[in-house]
């Protein structure tokens, strides 16, 4: 009797360790256009995999070293996000990009806003 406990109590063991370690395996990767509304993916947005990508897309043929607000690189963009000036011109007043020009979708807003949130990660 003792023993098909312990042999009970170690397949109940093994399980859970098992369904762990494909919860690790099978937690999705940040994506390049994050879209959900997972605040554990938000946590994982990053400069490099998912904000350059838009600030090459629409904003970096102005804000170049030929401008004031320089937007080339992580230390750059991370000032003008920790300062809230990407937040009150792209999310709030809304006048960046410039309205003649190409504007961020629904989604790539909501990316931007979960990344400012979570701490502007590099
Ligand atoms: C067509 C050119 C153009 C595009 C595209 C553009 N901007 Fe701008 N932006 C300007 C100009 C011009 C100013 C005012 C002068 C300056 O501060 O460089 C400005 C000002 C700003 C400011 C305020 C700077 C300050 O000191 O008051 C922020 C923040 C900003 N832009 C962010 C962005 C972001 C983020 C994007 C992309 C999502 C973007 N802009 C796209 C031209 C542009």
């Amino acid at each position: 009797m003792k023993s098909a406990i312990f042999i009970l109590i170690s397949a109940i063991l093994l399980y859970s360790c098992a369904k762990k370690a494909t919860n690790i395996v099978s937690t999705p990767k940040p994506i390049e256009n994050h879209t959900t509304d997972n605040k554990a993916l938000d946590t994982l947005l990053t400069y490099n995999l998912q904000i350059k990508p838009l600030i090459d897309k629409y904003c970096i043929q102005c804000h170049n070293s030929q401008y004031i607000l320089k937007l080339n690189n992580y230390a750059q963009v991370k000032i003008n996000a920790d300062n809230g000036e990407i937040n009150k011109h792209v999310l709030v007043i809304k006048n960046m990009p410039p309205k003649n020009q190409p504007q961020l979708s629904a989604d790539e807003l909501k990316m931007l806003a979960a990344w400012l949130t979570n701490g502007a990660k590099e």
